[in-house]
């Protein structure tokens, strides 16, 4: 059921339902989140068994405000307060030691958890609201099926789980990618998801120094899973000559079951499904689940990309790119 995030009374019937332990899926900037109340362990078993999600593979928790976060964490070193202080209400996640016997579900047993403040006016009310209740934290994947495409707008959280789920409806995400996640609860301060903001955005703001590689002690995390964000379709990325020369050779047949997403990529040859990738990031970002969820549902067999540009300001992009040709 889509509850409009416009209409304070549909949020406070949304944090009503969140504070009695049911799931409640609401917009943020970034993606649409899947939540429940963080310090409710059964209200947290919903998120995984709807999901489909494996038990080991800890959730992010939601808060209203960056004070809300000392109420999970164990201890908040100064880089972490920093980007708290210049990235939030924004798309980043920030990993930190635990508080021991906090939101233990939620951080799937692991010693550290994921928080983050987002910013988006229908996740900002929702979280006022619950906070209201007593509720300090929302433990919110991203709302779709384990290990497929995560949804930029209500429909597509319907599309996964069906008109039964309380779905808080803000419009299409701004973004369009997960938050950037930072772990900053080890020496030195690592990028485990490149996101919605570049690396080099997440400095300039905060001034901490971010290693872009995570190295070999990462936990568990399905966004950085090699194979995730998978469509139905066979995802290949190609750089734009092969992509060209493949389109060159494709006989009549081949068509009509492709679909091309791609900055260069003339055409559209007849029958082929041709969609153009913008020049810029950002707006590229914003449309790219939606993109692929829609020629997925259009009934291709085949979905040939083309490379974003080399740049941090599409290491979000490629990111969810590779990973979803890693997984079809
Ligand atoms: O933009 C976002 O981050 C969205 C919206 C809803 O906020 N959420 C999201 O959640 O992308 P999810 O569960 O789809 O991805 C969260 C990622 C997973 O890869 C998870 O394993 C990782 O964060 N994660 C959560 N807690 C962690 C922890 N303590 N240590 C390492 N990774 C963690
Ligand atoms: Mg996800």
């Amino acid at each position: 059921m889509k509850l409009d995030a416009a209409n304070d009374a549909a949020v406070r019937s949304a944090a009503q339902h969140l504070a009695q332990g049911e799931l409640v899926a609401f917009a943020t900037e970034t993606v649409y989140g899947l939540g429940a109340r963080a310090d409710d362990d059964e209200a947290v078993a919903k998120i995984y068994a709807l999901k489909g999600r494996p038990v080991d593979h800890p959730l992010i928790v939601h808060v209203h405000h960056a004070q809300a976060a000392a109420t999970f964490a164990a201890a908040l070193p100064s880089p972490a307060l920093r980007l708290m202080q210049t990235c939030w209400p924004g798309p980043l996640t920030v990993i930190v030691k635990r508080r021991e016997g906090m939101a233990t579900a939620a951080a799937a047993g692991q010693s550290t958890i994921g928080l983050r403040c987002p910013a988006h006016p229908a996740a900002q009310a929702l979280l006022r609201e619950a906070q209201a209740l007593g509720v300090a934290g929302v433990a919110a994947p991203s709302a779709n099926r384990f290990g497929r495409i995560s949804p930029t707008t209500a429909q597509h959280v319907i599309d996964d789980f069906g008109s039964g789920l309380i779905v808080l409806d803000g419009g299409p995400c701004d973004l369009g990618i997960e938050s950037a996640i930072v772990d900053v609860s080890r020496e030195r301060p690592a990028l485990l998801r490149p996101g919605a903001w570049s690396l080099a955005e997440l400095q300039r703001r905060s001034g901490v120094t971010i290693d872009p590689t995570p190295g070999t002690h990462a936990p568990r995390a399905s966004g950085t899973l090699e194979a995730h964000y998978a469509p139905q379709a066979k995802l290949r990325l190609m750089d734009s000559q092969t992509l060209t020369s493949a389109l060159e050779v494709l006989g009549n047949e081949g068509l009509a079951t492709l679909a091309v997403y791609s900055r260069s990529a003339r055409g559209p040859r007849r029958g082929t499904k041709l969609r153009r990738m913008p020049d810029d990031a950002r707006a590229a970002a914003q449309e790219l689940f939606s993109v692929l969820r829609e020629l997925d549902a259009s009934g291709v067999t085949l979905i040939w990309v083309e490379q974003p540009p080399e740049g941090h300001e599409w290491d979000g992009v490629r990111d969810r790119l590779q990973r979803a040709a890693a997984s079809t």
